[in-house]
């Protein structure tokens, strides 16, 4: 016989006999077993005949321990379950001390989890996370393959800095302490192991464009690499990216694809996912509830997800976003760490949050952001001093999406690279793509853990990621 999955057995309507591994959650009065093996959010409960059973193996199921289980399937004389397992035979797999056991069956701080984040899939909540994690990373791929996208694997290791913000890990294999240095006495990169200076990627983007100009239709999603010294719940130093890329799409067409992937994924998961969500659904109704009812949810995780699959996001310019928030309450009570006084500034997380939380109560999609807040590769509009942008803000994330129309003119590229001391010579087949069949192009990028952020209700990124990187922090 071949073992079952948990979930497997808590569908079946055959009783038989069955076989079950998995890990012991709780034992209760020497007869009840509570058994998970991430398959499902659900444990199984075991029934054990004590009174047949070695004391020396009662001793040895304990919360943690890994066991192998053979019995029979049977209809659940106690409330909760419809079966469950009267045990035939028990055998321990792999103890587990309880003395010493980190996860123990209560509630644990999500802090002494992340200390503890090998065993922390362990607990209800983070199998719940990781296996939504795992589903939208199918709906994904899912919705780029029924879309006629090529998906595409761009490098990891890169000699060039796509957003132009300079926040790169370096990658090098020269002596830290002793570099080979040149006449002028800066690092001599010649010597290093690819003969430049290299960094970890920030952003597929630009590779993506040589893609999309000859496939039409592409996406990245991988591994990105930020060097900001941002330690706040919405930023890691390592996230996903899932960057599509289209020829012959403009801005308003990027939008629209980025509004219907969005809610693609998200239906995804609350067509295929429904008892982790009902599950987060209460998790977060109970940390609600220990909070002061200004902060809390108007809507429940599920019915903030239905919302925003089942309501159009609102597009509002940069310029009329500027005016909302000039005359807004928080800006005019001085209640705005940073006051918006014109044109042009940079929209902080609290700007963006104002907007979707309090003021649209729905997804935003700003567009149309001045053109010196935004990176180099943006379409600049005919008025000169904005680019076809577009930012997508969410309820309790902020800014989830950022893309743009792409810079298809050759001369007002290079222009744009002058003016920003982006040398030539390291994008010239980026330049290439403008001078050989150049043509109207737009992509965007999602942060993949913002978007597990969104889905699972869980408020700080460090949780939604299986071992999050961020300042002061690589372990694991
Ligand atoms: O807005 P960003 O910097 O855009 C780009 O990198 C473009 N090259 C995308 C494109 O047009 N192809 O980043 C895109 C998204 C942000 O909206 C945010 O969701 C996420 O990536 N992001 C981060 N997520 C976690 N931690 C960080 N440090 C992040 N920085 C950006
Ligand atoms: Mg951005």
């Amino acid at each position: 016989m071949t073992p079952s999955t948990v979930a497997q057995l808590l569908k079946q309507t055959t009783l038989q006999e069955v076989e079950i591994k998995g890990w012991v959650r709780t034992f209760r009065a020497n007869r009840f077993i509570a058994l998970n093996d991430g398959s499902t959010i659900n444990n199984i409960q075991c029934v054990v005949d004590f009174e047949n059973t070695d004391e020396s193996i009662l001793k040895r199921i304990t919360t943690g321990a890994a066991v192998h289980i053979k019995g029979n399937l049977v209809e659940s004389q106690g409330k909760g379950q419809s079966v469950e397992i009267t045990v035939n035979s028990i055998e321990i797999l792999g103890d587990s001390d309880p003395e010493t056991y980190p996860i123990q069956p209560r509630k644990h701080g999500f802090e002494f989890l992340r200390k503890n984040a090998h065993l922390r899939t362990r607990t209800n909540t983070f199998s719940a996370v990781m296996r939504l994690r795992s589903a939208l990373s199918f709906a994904v791929h899912k919705y780029f393959n029924e879309n006629g996208f090529y998906y595409m694997h761009t490098p990891i290791i890169t000699g060039s800095d796509a957003e132009g913000a300079g926040e790169m890990f370096r990658v090098s294999t020269l002596d830290q302490k002793n570099p080979p240095l040149m006449e002028s006495g800066e690092i001599d990169h010649s010597q290093n192991f690819f003969g430049k200076d290299t960094n970890l990627t920030v952003s597929g983007q630009l590779e993506a464009e040589t893609y999309a100009m000859s496939l039409g239709k592409v996406y990245t999603f991988g591994p990105t690499f930020r060097a900001e010294n941002s330690n706040t719940s919405r930023h890691l130093s390592e996230f996903w990216m899932i960057e599509p890329e289209v020829a012959f799409m403009d801005l308003a067409g990027n939008m629209d694809l980025a509004e219907d992937f969005m809610k693609s994924v998200i239906n995804h998961v609350l067509e295929n996912n429904k008892e982790d969500l009902e599950f987060l659904d209460k998790r977060l109704a109970d940390e609600d509830k220990t909070k002061p009812q200004a902060e809390r949810n108007e809507l429940s995780l599920i019915e903030k997800l239905k919302f925003v699959t089942e309501n159009n996001f609102k597009r509002v310019s940069y310029t009329e976003a500027i005016d909302i928030l000039r005359n807004s309450k928080p800006n005019k009570k001085k209640k705005f760490k940073y006051h918006i006084e014109e044109w042009g500034a940079d929209l902080q997380s609290e700007h963006e949050r104002f907007l979707v939380e309090k003021h649209f109560k729905c997804p935003v999609i700003l567009f149309d952001y001045p053109a010196n807040i935004k990176a180099f590769y943006m379409r600049l509009n005919e008025d000169g001093k904005t680019v076809r942008a577009m930012d997508i803000l969410f309820p309790g994330i902020g800014e989830i999406v950022g893309g743009s129309q792409r810079e298809e003119r050759l001369d007002v590229l290079k222009d744009k690279m002058a003016a920003l001391d982006i040398p030539e010579e390291e994008l010239w087949w980026y330049l290439d793509l403008r001078k050989y069949g150049t043509a109207v192009h737009s992509g965007f990028g999602l942060g993949f853990e913002r978007l597990v952020m969104f889905a699972t209700g869980m408020s700080n990124i460090r949780d939604v990621i299986p071992y999050p990187r961020t300042p002061q922090n690589a372990e694991f």
